[in-house]
């Protein structure tokens, strides 16, 4: 047995399960104890969903980096931590021991306390995927600051409003960043979004692509020069802060089905216990191999599966800067070939876009020490299940279906590599510590199988979100107050005879675009900031390859003698505001939108048109104007 908590068939699950349910504080301390702590806790759990209040091993004192790093330095200290794949093929790779990455991070961590920053603190980090961006992460929760990833892809627009609701004072970015045959110049965007938020006392950045960049003095420092500084100094180590087991590690925004996206706060202690437990356990992880998770650290799957998770389990993990088409669409069977990849984590929409390149991309490409893959972020559709299965794991790798939010910190339901048995499009069963459970729309359980219903949970497990940044009551309301005593995580789903789970999507207003959560209303707000908009509504629509793509019905105001001019308008408009993530598929210039005499937009109706079901859209009796959806219906892209 590799890990002390690894489960290793399926009786040991059924225990676990049924233990963690049963007694979670016996169950989750049993884990604890294979962690560094600075101070025992002094209980295990205290909660209630009605606060909501979540509290696990309270009392306790940590810092997740001496688990992530310090503790594998007696046995691993030579062995490589991160593994960095350039975008460039051509370029050098780089290799982190978990010594080096030691040093980096208490480097960076001085260089932090140098520049101001202190415990608690909110530190936006928005770089392109590099060494330093993981470094930086660690160095933040070295000194207690609170980290706050951005995405590559997201606006200076976006950027500023996420700095404000933080209020983050500190910025650590890069000059600029490549994503296949761009160069993408991060710290541009960066300037335009502090033109709004003026209290930025310091901007770090990293020189990688020598992308030209304006430094304004006294705020914009090099982060090669702070190194260098440190570097005098002689300070190799620096002492991990003590944190309590509640307090915050960091904060990531996501989407929901307002304009507002929400900043989910997640703990040490939990998150760290619970990445660690799902990483080893759903992957199956064995000490020495190669972990490469394909998501990029701006998003909740990087953070839990290539930083906390793998290296508080002492593994490796593969960091991929580009994209999977750059230089061709067999980059990513280039780089499992080239580094000996084991564990393959990646999005259905990834797959699905190299499956219409064909086999010709993987052909001559030695794919043979893959052990597991792993899917995330959306449903997979059967046919990709089986491409992956039988092109890439040649039959011989288990595939886990990984179900789990940005909320949620961890996986909760999927099966584990060779252990539960898979079913091609089911996230199949709950991990230890989950309690999923079926409700009606009146929030009654449904506790027959064989059924679809909106998928909730019933009790906390360690990483639960433990509020939303700022505004508790709205993490109450969007999360906890739809059902009682409830977390309703926004998903519907399907539970078979087995009691296998089956996600079915979205329940509420939010897409999923190749993998990325996007909120319809925050579309629609980004399009009706264009000045002749007067109204618009977005829904989705099946996507071949992005699972859902996005639909625009706009009513525009004003000379529309060039239609194609006035999308590509209202396309850069969503771009500037939201970023290219956001960019609608279809925009459908429209005179009206389907409403209700109170005003209520029928978006079951626009859904219907958007999918192409015009025979079958149901009542129009109660709009304000039917005629209207026979004109959206005739104009339909
Ligand atoms: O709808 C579910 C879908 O992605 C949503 C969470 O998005 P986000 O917070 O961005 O995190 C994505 C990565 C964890 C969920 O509410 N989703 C995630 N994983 C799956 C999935 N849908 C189906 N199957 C999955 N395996």
């Amino acid at each position: 047995m590799s890990y002390p908590y690894q489960i290793r068939s399926m009786d040991d699950y059924t225990t676990a399960w049924k233990k963690s349910v049963e007694d979670p504080a016996g169950f989750w301390s049993d884990v604890a104890q294979h962690f560094t702590w600075k101070k025992p806790w002094n209980r295990v759990l205290d909660w209630n969903f009605r606060d909501p209040s979540v509290k696990w091993f309270d009392g306790a004192q940590l810092n997740i980096t001496e688990n992530c790093i310090d503790r594998h330095l007696a046995d691993k200290a030579h062995q490589p931590a991160i593994i960095w794949e350039p975008n460039d093929p051509n370029a050098q790779q780089r290799i982190l021991t978990y010594a080096q990455l030691h040093e980096e991070v208490c480097r960076f961590g001085r260089v932090l306390l140098n520049n101001g920053v202190k415990k608690g603190d909110r530190v936006c980090i928005y770089m392109g995927m590099i060494p330093e961006l993981a470094i930086a992460v660690l160095a933040c929760a070295r000194i207690g600051a609170i980290h706050s990833v951005i995405f590559g892809g997201f606006s200076a627009q976006s950027i500023a409003d996420r700095l404000l609701d933080a209020n983050a004072e500190f910025i650590v970015t890069c000059d600029g960043a490549f994503r296949g045959p761009k160069d993408i110049p991060l710290k541009s965007v960066i300037d335009d979004a502090v033109i709004r938020c003026p209290f930025v006392k310091r901007v770090i950045v990293y020189m990688h692509t020598k992308t030209p960049v304006s430094m304004i003095k006294g705020r914009d420092v090099w982060w090669q020069d702070e190194i260098e500084i440190v570097k005098q100094s002689n300070q190799h180590d620096l002492p991990a802060e003590t944190m309590e087991a509640e307090d915050p590690l960091f904060i990531l925004y996501t989407s929901g089905s307002t304009g507002k996206p929400k900043g989910v706060v997640h703990s040490c202690a939990g998150y760290m216990l619970y990445t660690a437990y799902t990483f080893v356990n759903v992957f199956q992880y064995q000490p020495q191999e190669i972990h490469f998770c394909t998501a990029d650290i701006g998003w909740i799957t990087g953070h839990s599966y290539i930083v906390y998770g793998p290296l508080s389990a002492g593994a490796t993990s593969l960091m991929f800067e580009g994209i999977p088409t750059f230089p061709d669409a067999g980059r990513f069977w280039d780089i499992i070939d080239k580094y000996k990849v084991n564990i393959l984590y990646t999005a259905p929409t990834a797959i699905r876009s190299l499956m219409a390149f064909g086999l010709g991309p993987i052909h001559g490409k030695d794919l043979g020490s893959l052990r597991v893959l792993g899917t995330v972020g959306e449903p997979i559709n059967e046919e990709a299940w089986h491409w992956y299965d039988e092109h890439i794991g040649k039959k011989k790798c288990p595939i886990v279906d990984t179900w789990w939010q940005t909320e949620t910190g961890g996986v909760l339901i999927s099966n584990l590599a060779g252990i539960t048995p898979a079913k091609p499009s089911f996230a199949t069963l709950p991990l230890p510590g989950v309690q999923p459970m079926l409700v009606d729309e009146k929030g009654n359980e449904i506790t027959e199988n064989n059924v679809t219903g909106n998928l909730c949970i019933k009790a906390p497990w360690p990483s639960t979100l433990r509020t939303t940044y700022g505004d508790h009551e709205r993490c109450r309301v969007n999360y906890f107050a739809t059902y009682d005593n409830l977390y309703f995580t926004g998903d519907g789903a399907y539970r078979d005879e087995n009691g296998f789970y089956r996600i079915t999507g979205r329940v509420d207003d939010v897409l999923n675009v190749s993998g990325h959560r996007i909120g319809t209303a925050e579309v629609e707000n980004a399009i009706n900031m264009h000045s002749g908009v007067v109204e618009s509504a977005v829904v989705g629509f099946p996507h071949d390859i992005k699972g859902q793509g996005i639909y625009a019905f706009v009513i525009f105001s004003g000379n529309q003698s060039d239609q194609e001019l006035i999308k590509k308008d209202i396309t850069a408009t969503v771009n500037r505001v939201i970023g290219p993530i956001a960019k609608p598929d279809k925009i459908q210039l429209v005179s009206g939108l389907p409403k209700t005499r109170s005003g209520k937009i029928m978006r079951r109706i626009l859904r219907k048109i958007a999918e192409g079901e015009l025979e079958n859209i149901g009542d129009t009796t109660t709009l304000l104007d039917p005629g209207v959806v026979e004109e959206i219906k005739k104009g339909r892209l």
